[in-house]
């Protein structure tokens, strides 16, 4: 099935469309990964390879001797796209790279290993169990707002709202900068490898006044007051303890404010946005409510929040009877993994009582799997199981929907829906 050198092939116009995030390409990227699994598993497409099977991704995603994921600064894409840019261009780039590069998610080996240390107890199943009411009574308040509309978005009432909410509580950041918070986190999401001079300025702008929020005003507010969150305890001790450098904590607190929300956006307005169309699923989901966490584990499956994960080859890798060279760029795409025949059954069907659901890449996998996974999940769940429960009647109100310019993270810009008519729920 050996692709490698394989420059130019059909389906190339449009994994441009795609990767060039085209609001149009977004609404359906999934035939197009339908037919990169199928023709050309393991895909050459300008700087970088693409990788598409179930089996291939899971292979690579956890193998940390041969891939690596600093693969915004280094490899063969990231060396394209900095020779295209003007100076101005590449001055920005290397300041938001070497912030990003403090992040968990584009760290390696040891430093790997230390940051996630730091975080990880705060984000285990049972400390996530502990935010089970605070996750319910936000997701009930938001859904109260709803009542009584004819019409509502769902992606800025709630999608990016209440898992937004959940992360500013456990960093114990003032709620009132939630939309400032937002906004520099879409701005540093489009930014997905500085391949668009616009998103790059853009997020060359936002990451510096993220940045200076948090070391202005949220560590100032936080040192020496007795933290009331685990996260934020974990946080300050790790930096007290030399555990932490002052640039790894703020871009600890970045990224998870980030991290912890515009991926869970995409889980619960694509994950509606699916139910919706699918009456019998919504039924099932309003009168059985103990499927509700298997259809959380479906959903994810098959609308993959995150699209792909990018790595940088260290070493040649075998994959599929193709060779990766070290120095080139990886593209693993969940997307394309998550719906692979030879690992779900018919996988283009919404089964919600899939009994495999959970074999899905959505999280990632290995040891870069998403930190946040529990928390995710219990959001997710929270959501659908009270708005199907409680507004049974919710309709779309369009079938024009709009993307985000976003492709790896790939956001609805609204989701219009009628909720019609209110079911009071027993508190
Ligand atoms: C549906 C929601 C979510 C999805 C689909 C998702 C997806 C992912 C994926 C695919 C990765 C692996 C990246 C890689 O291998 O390069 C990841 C890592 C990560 N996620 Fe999530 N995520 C979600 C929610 C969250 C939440 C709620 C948080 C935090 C509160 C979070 C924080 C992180 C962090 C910090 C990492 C980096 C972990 C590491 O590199 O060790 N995520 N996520």
């Amino acid at each position: 099935v050996s692709t490698t050198g394989v420059s130019e092939h059909p389906i190339d116009e449009a994994l441009t469309d795609i990767l060039g995030s085209r609001p149009q390409a977004m609404a359906d990227p999934f035939p197009t990964w339908d037919r990169l699994r199928e023709e050309v598993p393991v895909h050459r497409f300008g700087p970088r390879v693409l990788v598409s099977r179930h089996a291939d991704v899971r292979a690579l995603i956890r193998n940390k001797a041969s891939l690596s994921s600093r693969a915004f600064i280094e490899g063969s894409q990231a060396e394209a796209i900095f020779t295209s840019l003007t100076e101005e261009q590449q001055r920005a780039h290397l300041e938001v790279s070497a912030f990003e590069s403090n992040y968990l998610s584009r760290s390696d080996g040891d430093a790997h290993t230390r940051l996630r240390n730091v975080a990880h107890r705060a984000f285990t199943p049972r400390r996530v169990a502990e935010l089970r009411e605070v996750i319910a009574r936000r997701t009930r308040d938001l859904l109260d707002d709803m009542v009584g509309e004819a019409e509502i978005d769902i992606v800025s009432h709630l999608a990016y709202r209440l898992p937004l909410m959940i992360i500013m509580e456990m960093l114990e950041v003032p709620p009132a900068d939630q939309s400032a918070i937002h906004e520099w986190s879409s701005a540093l999401g489009r930014n997905r490898g500085a391949d668009d001079p616009g998103a790059l300025m853009d997020a060359h702008r936002a990451m510096g006044e993220f940045r200076a929020y948090v070391e202005e005003v949220v560590l100032p507010a936080r040192r020496g007051a007795e933290p009331e969150s685990n996260l934020v305890a974990a946080l300050m001790q790790a930096e007290q303890g030399d555990r932490l450098s002052p640039d790894e904590l703020t871009a600890m607190f970045v990224i998870l404010l980030f991290a912890g929300h515009e991926t869970t956006t995409n889980l619960i307005a694509n994950g509606l946005l699916t139910l919706l169309r699918d009456p019998a699923a919504w039924r099932m989901l309003r009168e059985e409510p103990d499927v509700v966490p298997n259809a959380v584990e479906e959903l994810l499956r098959f609308v993959s929040p995150v699209q792909w994960v990018l790595r940088v080859a260290t070493a040649d890798v075998d994959v599929d009877g193709a060779r990766l060279a070290a120095g080139e760029t990886v593209f693993l795409l969940l997307a394309a993994a998550n719906r692979d025949p030879r690992a779900f059954a018919s996988p283009d069907r919404l089964d919600l009582q899939r009994r495999d659901a959970r074999d899905h890449l959505a999280f990632g996998f290995g040891p870069h799997f998403c930190i946040g996974n529990a928390l995710a999940r219990m959001e997710g769940a929270a959501v659908f199981a009270e708005l199907a429960r409680r507004f049974p009647d919710m309709r779309l109100a369009t079938e024009e929907l709009s993307w985000r310019g976003n492709a790896k993270l790939r956001s609805l810009a609204a989701l219009p829906v009628h909720p019609g008519p209110y079911r009071e729920a027993a508190r």
